[in-house]
């Protein structure tokens, strides 16, 4: 089921994404909702994380468009904010924990980014709500894991967007604090924000999220959560991985056999 909105905060249609000239994500058709809390769910390697990068403008898109409140990102570009994926960030970059939130300010200073009290109350806000103003001199590399994917996360706080892309939020982070960003979360969509999250635990779906995505690289599904979030549809995103797990174990059962037959003709001997 791939339910269109009326009033779409995302718009993509028939999107095709190639790397290499190898299509990961093809005929990609979607219009999610505003004010929600959406996720995008599907296995290893199913294009979520090419998905928000297509939407970023990080990779040139083959066809198609992508419409972000209607407009191009271009002219959008300040009211949306992106956490990439943990793995994809450089951690050894030399800055503070309190540079890292500040640089979500950026786009709102002049030349010579002179922080103003606002920004600086900002920033202190931020760091706040995700717990982490205790650690502002700190370098970020000398972070945990989650401290580190708070700090970013914090940073696209100060942003103050309208429309926030976080590729697994969640990574390294434990259940209390992820219990506390999901209520951030909530406060946000009333302040009129969209949320669109990478999740990996397919089991948390419904409880955190009012729209999923479901991903593999193709559309699946789109709809409220309880809608789509059946057998079904988790058989056809998951399911071809699945098959080959299957497959791949009878073939390592079968290579045993005779290997065992080996080993009993040798004692025999
Ligand atoms: N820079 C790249 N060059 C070539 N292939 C790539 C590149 N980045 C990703 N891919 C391939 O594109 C496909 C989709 O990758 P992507 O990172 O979007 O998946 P994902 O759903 O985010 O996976 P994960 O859950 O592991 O983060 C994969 O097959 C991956 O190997
Ligand atoms: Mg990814």
């Amino acid at each position: 089921m791939i339910k269109l909105s009326s009033d779409p905060s995302i718009e993509i249609h028939d999107m095709t994404v190639s790397y290499n000239r190898k299509p990961v994500l093809w005929g990609v058709d979607i219009s999610l909702p505003k004010n929600q809390i959406i996720s995008i769910v599907g296995p290893n390697g199913a294009g979520k994380s090419t998905l928000l990068k297509s939407i970023m403008g990080l990779i040139e898109i083959d066809s198609g468009y992508i419409k972000i409140f209607d407009k191009s990102l271009n002219e959008i570009r300040h009211k949306v904010s992106y956490v990439p994926q943990r793995e994809s960030v450089d951690w050894d970059f030399p800055a503070s924990v309190y540079d890292i939130v500040m640089m979500g300010r950026y786009q709102y200073m002049g030349l010579f980014r002179r922080a103003s009290k606002k920004d600086k109350e900002i920033v202190l806000d931020s760091m706040e709500k995700l717990s982490i103003a205790s650690l502002k001199n700190r370098q970020i590399s000398q972070l945990s894991g989650g401290q580190q994917q708070r700090v970013f996360l914090a940073r696209a706080l100060a942003q103050q967007a309208d429309i926030y892309f976080m590729d697994e939020p969640f990574s390294a982070i434990d259940i209390s604090t992820e219990n506390a960003i999901i209520e951030l979360f909530k406060e946000m969509v009333k302040l009129n924000k969209t949320i669109i999250v990478v999740h990996h635990d397919i089991y948390s779906v419904k409880n955190y999220f009012d729209w999923t995505v479901m991903l593999n690289m193709r559309i699946i599904a789109s709809g409220p959560t309880n809608q789509v979030l059946n057998a079904e549809n988790f058989k056809e995103t998951y399911g071809s991985h699945l098959n080959i797990l299957t497959e791949v174990s009878n073939i390592v059962k079968k290579e045993r056999i005779p290997i065992r037959e080996k080993k009993l003709y040798k004692k025999k001997k």
